[in-house]
């Protein structure tokens, strides 16, 4: 028997999960860290706490494994997209990571529409100038850090940071660096127009490979620290949502999952680099050589849960521990008995802003609505269905592009929800099946490193291996349908409503 390792390198835990070539998990481990806000709208993380994070839970699930470290053939990398790692030439670490979430480009996005125009933008990167994605935040450190700028020789997104560290080597995949705006995407490759606009030099950017291929091995540092072998090999893997998609088998054609981790994300596969016009939705190179994926993403998906429980359910966090739950069973307990609508509370999501279908760097959450009646219940609801109603925005612009799903694969820590499973289901109206492996990601780049091995010879093989689905597929029900479509026609106008206070609100001091 041969073992694969996948690392899921999340926004708010590093999650590692040692598989047979079956798929089944022999162990895992997860490592959480902060993710710092200096100002309203920034977002960074310290990337030596995702190295530390990735040693400890390697060496976690090498340990707690008899498995012998020679048969551990092969490991993949899956991470949180976008980020900015800028190092110098000693290949240091310049400054934090400007991650995903990071809404303080709005300029730079502007000055990049001007220079090169959105049609441009669109025909090589198939998206608009947007604040997450890495190449506005480039010129952002350009303009307002020159020093730091100057002394950049090595750019890399999180995983590859990771991958550096592990392997060596500074390499990345065609459906992580889709995420940076500096990839032509229907090519697959650098583009050198995007490498001038933001001002770099090719060199600073990593060898893009697909994600089976094999970018290295692991190096004798990480062999001392992790109990691993320098014969294991490190593939591609791929952006958090690519790998998610390998994790469930949407590897062709009309299949199309949603998932609701810190942020939330419907995506679909597709056999060409369909674009929408209006670039809010993306278009990127997925994990599966020459096919691309059309995706819509939620900002603030399960981070509003999250939110809501650090700020306010002190008191679910104690009872939790315990009752040994874990705290979001206890939210949803406390969500399932309020009615759908929570009695007329809405909750816009837009903690850190939203991408589809606004894309839109100043708005903010909103409740609207609250009543002297509501509870904390209500407004734990509420948030699960304002998540909801901005993940079927989502839908809604995948639909008016011609791909229409007919079903619905749901993963990521909110799929644990029943509740939050049904809201979607019942939303979206069709039927919602969750997968059995709950660390999508981490089983996606699994299976990419059982195709770079040579255990499978395809993606599409190697996941009818390795995915052991459990069918427990949900059915929507028609009243709630109508119940939870006629709330989110009153959510869809509020972004309209407020659009232009949140700009005003946006240039306060
Ligand atoms: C996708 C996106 C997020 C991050 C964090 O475009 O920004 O899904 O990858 O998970």
């Amino acid at each position: 028997m041969k073992y694969v390792i996948g690392i899921d390198l999340g926004t708010s835990a590093t999650k590692t999960v040692l598989f047979d070539e079956k798929g089944s998990i022999i162990s895992s481990a997860s490592c959480e860290y902060e993710m710092q806000q200096p100002h309203n709208g920034w977002a960074e993380q310290n990337p030596h706490d995702w190295y530390d994070a990735a040693i400890s839970t390697i060496k976690a699930v090498v340990e707690n494994s008899e498995v012998d470290k020679t048969a551990i053939v092969s490991l993949g990398i899956s991470g949180q997209m976008h980020g900015l790692v800028m190092l110098d030439e000693a290949c240091s670490v310049l400054r934090p990571a400007i991650l995903w979430c990071d809404q303080r480009t709005g300029k730079e996005c502007e000055e990049l529409t001007e220079l090169l125009g959105r049609d441009t933008l669109i025909n090589i990167t198939a998206n608009p100038a947007l604040t997450g994605f890495t190449a506005s935040k480039i010129l952002w450190v350009k303009n307002n850090e020159p020093e730091i700028f100057e002394r950049c020789r090595h750019i890399l997104l999180p995983k590859d940071y990771l991958r550096f560290r592990l392997t060596g080597e500074f390499a990345t995949e065609v459906s992580d660096a889709s995420g940076m705006q500096l990839l032509d995407v229907p090519n697959r490759k650098w583009s050198q127009t995007m490498i001038d606009a933001v001002g770099i030099k090719e060199e600073y950017l990593a060898k893009v490979y697909e994600s089976p291929e094999i970018t290295g091995y692991i190096n004798s540092d990480t062999a001392d620290k992790t109990g691993l072998s320098t014969s294991t090999s490190v593939v591609g893997g791929a952006g958090d949502n690519a790998a998610a998609a390998v994790g469930m088998g949407v590897v062709e054609e009309g299949k199309a999952f949603t998932t609701i981790g810190t942020s939330g994300v419907v995506f679909a596969h597709t056999d060409n680099p369909i674009i929408d016009p209006k670039g809010r939705v993306h278009t990127f190179c997925c994990a599966v050589p020459n096919a691309w994926h059309v995706m819509g993403v939620t900002q603030g998906a399960g981070l509003s849960l999250q939110w809501f429980k650090n700020q306010f359910c002190g008191e679910e966090v104690v009872k939790a521990s315990q009752d040994g739950k874990d705290v979001y069973q206890i939210t949803d307990e406390m969500a399932s008995a309020v009615r759908i609508g929570c009695d007329k509370l809405i909750y816009l999501p837009y903690l850190m802003g939203e991408r589809t279908p606004h894309l839109d760097p100043d708005c903010r959450g909103v409740f609207f609505g609250m009543s002297a009646m509501h509870t904390k219940a209500h407004f734990i609801r509420a948030i699960m269905e304002g998540v909801t109603y901005s993940l079927y925005d989502c839908l809604l612009v995948l639909k008016e592009m011609n791909i229409s799903p007919k079903s619905m694969l749901l993963c990521g820590g909110g799929s644990k929800s029943p509740l939050w499973k049904s809201m979607i289901c019942d939303t979206f109206d069709m039927p919602v099946e969750t997968s059995k492996s709950a660390e999508a990601p981490a089983l996606g780049v699994a299976i990419l490193a059982a195709v770079g091995s040579g255990i499978y010879s395809d993606v599409k093989t190697a996941c009818k291996k390795m995915i052991q689905s459990d069918a427990k597929i949900t059915q929507p029900s028609a009243q709630s349908t109508e119940k939870y479509r006629s709330y989110h026609k009153i959510y869809a106008s509020l972004y309209h409503s407020l659009k232009d206070n949140y700009k005003a609100l946006a240039c306060e001091n």
